[in-house]
């Protein structure tokens, strides 16, 4: 099966947005990777809801939003309302995850579970059956830019088992670092969805990059 391509924006020119959600309408990318940070949860900040608002009035793909911040249930609803297809909220910052996933799903979107790079697949154990994703971070989350870690290769094939263990449909998305190098060794372990952010916009043809991508 292809892969599941989502450049993130986090690592677009925002003062040129429109044209930068039109390119990934019109390249071969599937979703468009949008982070949400409150100063909390990770040491920095990104964008909030207006702007996801402005995405949506551009956007022809399906927008993928990953809350980096904590209790999260208070923005399910106005993250959706502002046009998220999918949300997904990190383990680390939900003491009643099951909760929140239920919360978005009846809202109509599909729920992802974030996990940071050293929390382990075993705390997924209980809630994976209920998502619809697994966002395993390959970075630790707050910044665009940074290396993969080598550890997730083996934790894409563990959260593999816990899916077909557990019966869930949930997808396994990789989020941090991932470029040309990396990304067909993060498939054949077991990733369907790949998110790039600095490998997508620093390049001099970003459609060409996805195209790449894509073709893996
Ligand atoms: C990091 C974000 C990532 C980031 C990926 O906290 O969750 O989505 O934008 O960017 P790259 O691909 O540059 O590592
Ligand atoms: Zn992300």
């Amino acid at each position: 099966m292809k892969p599941i391509i989502a450049p993130s924006l986090l690592a677009s020119d925002f003062s040129r947005l429109e044209h930068e959600v039109k390119m990934i309408n019109e390249s071969q990318a599937d979703w468009i990777h949008i982070d949400i940070m409150d100063g909390v949860f990770v040491p920095n900040l990104s964008m909030g809801l207006p702007v996801v608002e402005a995405i949506q009035r551009h956007a022809k793909k399906t927008m993928d939003v990953h809350l980096m911040i904590v209790r999260p249930e208070r923005y399910i609803e106005a993250f959706r309302k502002a046009g998220s297809d999918i949300i997904s909220v990190h383990i680390e910052a939900c003491p009643n995850l099951s909760r929140v996933l239920q919360q978005i799903k009846k809202l109509g979107a599909k729920a992802g579970i974030a996990v940071n790079p050293y929390t382990p697949v075993s705390s997924l154990e209980h809630s994976i059956a209920e998502a619809d994703l697994v966002n395993i971070m390959s970075v630790n989350p707050g910044f665009g830019g940074q290396k993969l870690i080598e550890s997730t290769f083996d934790k894409i094939r563990e959260t593999k088992q816990l899916i077909s263990d557990t019966k869930s449909k949930a997808l396994i998305e990789i989020d941090g670092g991932v470029n040309l190098d990396n990304a067909k060794t993060l498939l054949d372990a077991g990733a369907d969805v790949l998110v790039a952010g600095n490998f997508v916009f620093s390049a001099t043809d970003p459609t060409e990059v996805i195209k790449k991508l894509k073709a893996l």
